[in-house]
Order: C-alpha cells, then structure tokens, then sequence
C-alpha cells in the first residue's frame, strides 16, 4: 500500500451529510408534545425513580466521553508528526497516570452503583398496604385484567385510579410475555406457571399506551394495551359499570335479538362458537378469549389494533388473522347479516 489516504467522492461526502440530515430530522420527530410511550416522560413513581437513574447514568457517561474525547483530540493534534520534527522523548510507564485510570472509573462506578442498587430495591419492592390488586394474564395475543377484590374482568384497557398504589400480579396463559406500559412501569416478564409482581403509583390522568415486550408468536407487535388512569370517582363508576349485571337484550332491537342468537348458536365445523371461548355474564362462560360481558364500553378491539366502531368489528369477524396473523379466533362462515347482527350486540353490552 502506498500513502494514497482515502479519498471521499464527493457523491459520497454528499451521501454522509443526507444521512447525517436525515438521522436528525428522525431523532427531533422523537420529541414534541406526545410521547405515548416514552420512558423518558415518566408518570408514576416507579419511572420516576428509574428516569432519575438513567439520567444520573447519562450524565456520569457525558463526562467520559467529553474527557476521554478531548484528550484524544488534543494528543492527536499536538503531538502529531510534523515535516522535520525531532523523535519525541521516549517514556516508560508513569504511576500516576496508572493510578488516575484505575481510580478514577473505580470512583465513577460506586457512584452509579449506588443510586442504581437502590432503585432495583425501590422499583421491586411489595406494593403499599391497601394496593389495588389487579391479575394480569397474557395471551396470545392479548392481554386480560383482573380485579378480584372487585370482581372485574376485563381485557386489553387497564382502568386505574390516579394517586393510588396498584399491584400487578403477573402471569401467562401460554408463553412468555412481558408487560410494559412505558410511562408507569418498567418491563415485567408475564411467564405460566410463575407469578411476577409490578407496584407503582400513577400519578396523571390520562389513557396511555402500553404492549407486549417480549416476543410471543406472530402478533407480538399486535398485543398491545391501554392504561386508562382516572379520577377516583371516575374509577369508581368504571367498576359500578362493570359489575352491574347486563341488562337483558332490548325486544324492540331486533338486530341485536338476532346477534345474541348468533353468538349462541352459530357453530362450525371443529365446533368453533362464539360461546366456546368468550364469556358474557348470564349467556356464556368461555375463558380462551377476552370476557365480553362490557365490551362495548371499550374504546378498542383486538387488543388495542383497532378501534371499537361497526366497520372495525364488523372486519375483525369478518377474518381475525388479516388483522391479528396468527389470531387463536377462527374465521367463522359468516354471512353479512350474521356479522351485522353480532356487530349490533357486542356494541349493545356496555
Ligand atoms: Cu405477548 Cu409478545
């Protein structure tokens, strides 16, 4: 090899500025007025604790690189060989540089050894006395919610109190999954046969995004879930709501008369119903899919996919797999007034 350096077309200087242009514009998209699943927006206790641990990390590498950074830069420019410069004096070893770069990491990571030792305590620690209990089991691909001191169930939209310490009993009905709702928690595995727990206190109103973050089979990234923190008051009419007994089908509804017909009756080859897998208070007891006694107080289906409206359902009985790959709910020979019907009562159970 000759001295030639390397030379850049300018095509490709061109090609490094685009990108570099590029990954800003990308990078600056990532902030702005929403951040639906942002750690770095925290809103409960626990990500408060664990953002203030990745922030005092941050800091602590900014430092190490600038230090480590500058050094370089400064030794390469002011020691770099220069046309009829002498051989620089030749050293061997030097203990107080050794001694500065073994004591000085060793110092930096007691300091982030400590802060990070004492948020793993803080952030695995039993929920308060007089937690909301709530079991949450994951499925393919879904997820169900538990209240068993309230007698809830329900799938999909995790409805908390705000300002009050909730824990999370976590467990699968097949694989492993993983629970994840950025801005209240930190991740937690949601394995069969094995409880694991998350505890945290949320402390904003608001709907936020949440979803599997374990990979599960085909619609992993179709396992989403919503965390809906309201008002104490306003919990407390979610669960009157979802432990009212459903009213019995309106006789003048002849459409949801007909839905509720269906959904018992229809069966196919293999024996798929309706009723097989779902449960509806008072009409049937199915526990391999979603409980749908309230579903139409949903604001989506198909774990957060698609929203809760005619057409969505309507193309989720229509055919699961072409929304979920994968879905355990089988495409049912419907005819259009079958799904018209099932439509008109799932919308009725609120
Ligand atoms: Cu469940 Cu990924």
């Amino acid at each position: 090899m000759g001295r030639a350096s390397i030379r850049y077309a300018p095509a490709a200087r061109w090609a490094t500025v685009v990108a570099l242009g590029a990954a800003v514009a990308v990078l600056t998209a990532c902030s702005g007025d929403s951040y639906p699943q942002s750690t770095l927006h925290p809103l409960s206790d626990q990500t408060s604790a664990i953002d203030a641990l990745y922030r005092h990390v941050f800091w602590w590498a900014v430092l190490v690189f600038v230090v480590v950074q500058t050094t370089l830069l400064v030794t390469l420019i002011r020691f770099r060989n220069r046309p009829g410069a002498a051989e620089p004096r030749q050293i061997h070893g030097s203990t107080l540089v050794e001694i500065t770069w073994t004591l000085a990491p060793a110092a930096i990571i007691i300091a982030i050894a400590i802060p990070t030792i004492r948020t793993i305590f803080e952030v695995s620690g039993a929920a308060p006395a007089g937690a909301l209990q709530v079991d949450v089991i994951g499925h393919q691909w879904w997820w169900e919610f538990r209240y068993p001191e309230l007698g809830v169930v329900t799938a999909n939209e995790l409805h908390l109190p705000q300002g009050r310490p909730v824990a999370l009993k976590i467990s699968s009905a097949d694989v492993i999954h993983s629970f994840w709702a950025p801005r209240l928690s930190g991740k937690r595995d949601a394995m069969p046969g094995r409880i694991t727990r998350l505890a945290f206190t949320p402390d904003s109103l608001g709907t936020y995004l949440g979803q599997c973050a374990e990979y599960c089979g085909d619609s992993h990234a179709n396992m989403r879930l919503r965390v809906m923190v309201s008002s104490p008051a306003d919990f407390q009419a979610w669960v009157t709501a979802q432990t009212a007994a459903p009213a019995p089908s309106d006789s003048t509804q002849t459409l949801v008369l007909a839905g509720e017909d269906a959904f018992e009756k229809i069966r196919q080859p293999g024996n798929h119903s309706c009723i097989a897998c779902h449960t509806i208070a008072g009409v049937s007891g199915g526990v391999i899919g979603p409980n749908l006694t309230h579903v139409g107080s949903r604001t989506t289906i198909a774990a957060g996919v698609l929203p809760n409206d005619s057409a969505a359902i309507a193309r989720w009985l229509h055919d699961p797999s072409a929304v979920k790959p994968g879905s355990l709910m089988p495409t049912i020979d419907l005819t259009d007034q079958e799904i018209a019907a099932l439509v008109a009562y799932l919308q009725s159970k609120k």
